[in-house]
């Protein structure tokens, strides 16, 4: 057998990210779900595609933990997706029981593994699950920032009408509503936004980045985005598996870093096959810092009701 991951929840994310893996044929999959028998029949369909768009992935679904034994990496989506109007704050405390249960399953099951946390409250699901799993901090971070990125640099492109790849920007902080585009380092071929964009039009793309995730939940009506979040979550796991040395920006624990500590929040870091191989410590505009502070202070107001 190839390299193993595991996936726990098979509802849009997690299937969708199955799909993915298993296309690129980098791992065999291992997918879970306590939803009656979802997983294996996910798994059964996905792996019928396997001769048609042409792979040698294994693709395994099973609702017993037992089965996540031996992977290298674990992804957590389980739990609930936002309905419209719902804050990914809200989610917190009926997400928070579904993390702990994971959390404990990983624990006992993979305790060598790399585990990606998805589940929302993003920055608050992967402290829980980092506090269940007691694993070095570098074997557990969330992704969340990675997504937004991708929009931002996708509304940049919409709004100067430039190829996408000429584009480098990012976005830090926690994945909801206090996220920090940092538009001082936004880029098109190396120059930045402003010399293409004006102020009122950067300040729009701000709010319309932040306000993505919920665009996409009230046009469904009914779940939340999967398909760019999939492709995120996809990148990182390349970049473990291939040892690539990326960078990215995720959910890390920093313990002094940004004059912070004890906290889970999006900054950017080096994937390798270790995991979070470095937190990358950027020069930001005095307004993005104290945006980022805020962020900050927004992640340990949510964390104060269970510490
Ligand atoms: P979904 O509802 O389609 O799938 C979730 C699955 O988790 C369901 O099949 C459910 O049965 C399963 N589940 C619940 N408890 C479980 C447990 N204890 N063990 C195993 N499986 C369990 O939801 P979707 O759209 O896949 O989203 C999943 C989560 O990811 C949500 O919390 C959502 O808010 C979050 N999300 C986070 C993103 C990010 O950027 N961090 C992006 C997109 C979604
Ligand atoms: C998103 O940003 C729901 O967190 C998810 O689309």
């Amino acid at each position: 057998m190839g390299m193993k991951i595991s996936i726990i929840g098979a509802g849009n994310v997690g299937a969708t990210l199955a799909m993915r893996v298993a296309e690129s044929g980098i791992a065999d999959i291992a997918m879970v779900d306590v939803r009656g028998d979802i997983a294996k029949g996910k798994s059964l369909d996905l792996s019928d595609a396997a001769s048609l768009i042409p792979h040698e992935s294994k693709i395994y679904g099973t609702s017993d933990f037992k089965d996540i034994k031996g992977s290298f990496i674990v992804v957590v989506t389980a739990g609930f997706p936002r309905t419209p109007g719902m804050t990914r704050e809200e989610l917190l405390s009926k997400n928070k029981e579904v993390v702990e249960k994971v959390g404990e399953g990983i624990k006992s099951y993979a305790p060598d593994s790399i585990v990606i946390c998805v589940t929302n409250p993003l920055d608050i699901m992967t402290y829980v699950i980092s506090k269940i799993c007691g694993f070095p901090k570098k074997r557990i971070f969330g992704m969340g920032d990675d997504l937004d990125s991708s929009r931002f640099i996708e509304l940049i492109a919409q709004n100067t009408n430039v190829k996408r790849a000429s584009i480098s920007a990012f976005v830090m902080g926690s994945h909801g509503d206090t996220m920090v585009p940092i538009t001082s380092q936004a880029k098109i071929n190396n120059k930045p936004i402003s010399q293409f964009l004006s102020k009122d039009d950067i300040a729009k793309l701000i709010e319309d980045t932040k306000k993505r995730g919920a665009q996409i939940v009230s046009l469904l009506g009914q779940g939340s985005a999967y398909y760019a979040p999939s492709a995120a979550i996809f990148n990182l796991v390349e970049s473990i598996i291939m040892d690539k040395k990326r960078t990215h920006c995720v959910s890390a624990f920093l313990q002094g870093e940004y004059g912070l500590k004890d906290l889970y929040i999006g900054v950017p870091v080096k994937i390798g096959k270790g995991g979070v191989e470095e937190i990358i410590q950027i020069e930001l505009s005095p307004e993005e810092k104290k945006a980022f502070q805020n962020s900050a202070g927004s992640i340990k107001n949510s964390l104060k009701f269970f510490k």
